[in-house]
């Protein structure tokens, strides 16, 4: 079988990895807009091509070619940008499917007013009270109406830079409304929506468009450095447990997933075709019970690194049976073992990150998964491009023994790179326990 890989991330390496251990011994063929050294050594072709032609419609003839030249059974799409321009519309010209939603689908990432409008539309819970917005008119009058606590979401596709939160990111509404206007001024549109107070969880699904089949709950860390500060990033490390985490119920997955099942029935009635591939969601646990975040039409970075060395079912199968629309007679099995994951991340990261800088990779210790991300490796050097550059993933059967090997595996590498210590270890958890007792 021979399966194409858009993209060149952690997310990316973990995914080829968990395909290169299904029994029916899949051949990758990597389309990238950089090299991965962890994906190019586990990928029969490795083809690097430009920034423009990775993520933009214009440039799909490009990996519709790569596509037919390698005779492609399936491809799975990693990164958002590709999702949303229509990467799976483009192959599918080719007669190739994806792991991953045609471009109207992925509204769900690509437009945070369309998921909103959706839910509200098809009466799903879990919304908060928002208002789309593409002029200043009424914005005043509505976070005045939030009492102040609002979140400024920029309607597209930002890498993870279009939210604006009161209390984190700006401390008075005429600051909000600066921040709204400057959005408006550049994408022309946004939502303002209800701050939610409570813990944020990850909770992924595959899905076919008929059932939908979760994945671990996990924990992400989105500030740069300890203690939630600093400024925001793509994810700096994520944990999970054997089971629920243990700040959440169980009622507060099965709201989750009910939300996750009526929102997959609503694209489909919505966009006329159903959604075939991972539907991420980014929940919080609220006082008042689960609500959503936001939807990623992806599988999450880091989220993808602590649940796919978990997958006990084949991938391959799985990827079968959401293209193939019997997804349910698929099984999704997953080890009841925790994980923690620690990027390790040039100097500087995110805002002025050291580059080109060389680092060594020493001994990682047993049951540490490695992906590699942002980084290059020439004759047997590495060195950091800018982003987050190595995620290393300790697996066991208690959650402060994982976090004890992945601190020990991010202790193994020497240069200008740091990582956050605090992510899974008991202090931070027992705060985060704390935070929900009190809510
Ligand atoms: N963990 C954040 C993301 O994948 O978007």
């Amino acid at each position: 079988m021979n399966i194409l890989l858009l993209g060149n991330g952690g997310r990316e390496h973990a995914i080829a990895k968990t395909l290169k251990r299904s029994p029916q011994n899949p051949k990758i063929f990597t389309f990238a807009n950089a090299k991965n050294p962890g994906i190019c050594k586990i990928s029969e072709e490795y083809e690097i091509c430009s920034q423009k032609n990775f993520g933009e419609e214009d440039g799909f003839t490009h990996l519709k070619k790569f596509a037919e030249e390698n005779k492609i059974d399936f491809t799975i799409l990693g990164p958002d940008d590709p999702i949303g321009a229509g990467a799976a519309d483009s192959l599918l010209k080719v007669g190739v499917k994806s792991v991953g939603p045609l471009k109207s689908l992925a509204r769900l990432e690509s437009s945070k007013s369309f998921t909103r409008n959706l839910l509200e539309k098809y009466g799903i819970p879990g919304n908060p009270e928002f208002k789309v917005f593409i002029s200043m008119e009424g914005m005043n009058k509505f976070c005045e109406h939030l009492e102040g606590n609002f979140v400024i979401k920029d309607d597209g596709l930002c890498g993870g830079k279009g939210v604006h939160v009161s209390g984190d990111h700006f401390s008075t509404l005429q600051e909000g409304l600066r921040i709204a206007e400057k959005i408006l001024k550049e994408h022309g549109k946004l939502v303002i929506e209800e701050k939610f107070i409570g813990q944020e969880f990850s909770l992924m699904y595959f899905t076919d468009g008929n059932v939908v089949k979760p994945m671990p709950v996990v924990q992400d860390h989105k500030r740069a450095f300890e203690g939630d500060t600093g400024p925001n990033t793509g994810g700096m490390g994520t944990y999970s447990y054997p089971e629920n985490l243990p700040f959440l119920t169980a009622q507060h997955l099965e709201e989750a997933r009910e939300i996750t099942e009526q929102t997959m029935r609503a694209l489909e009635k919505e966009c006329g075709s159903k959604y075939m591939g991972i539907m991420y969601g980014g929940f919080i646990a609220t006082k008042k019970g689960t609500r959503l975040i936001e939807y990623n039409s992806r599988f999450g970075d880091p989220e993808g690194l602590n649940v796919l060395p978990l997958l006990e079912s084949d991938l391959v199968e799985i990827c079968l049976g959401i293209i193939n629309g019997n997804l349910s007679e698929k099984e999704v099995r997953f080890a009841k073992k925790a994980t923690v994951c620690k990027y390790v991340c040039p100097e500087g990261y995110p805002s002025n990150p050291v580059k080109s800088a060389e680092i060594t990779i020493g001994d990682v210790p047993k049951n540490v998964e490695v992906f590699f991300s942002s980084i290059d490796e020439i004759d047997g050097k590495f060195t950091l491009k800018g982003s987050r550059a190595i995620g290393f993933v300790g697996i066991a059967d208690d959650i402060f023994e994982a976090e004890k090997l992945a601190e020990k595996a991010c202790n193994a590498v020497s240069g200008p790179v740091f990582h956050r210590r605090d992510i899974g270890t008991k202090e931070l958890i027992e705060k985060r326990i704390e935070m929900m007792m009190n809510l």
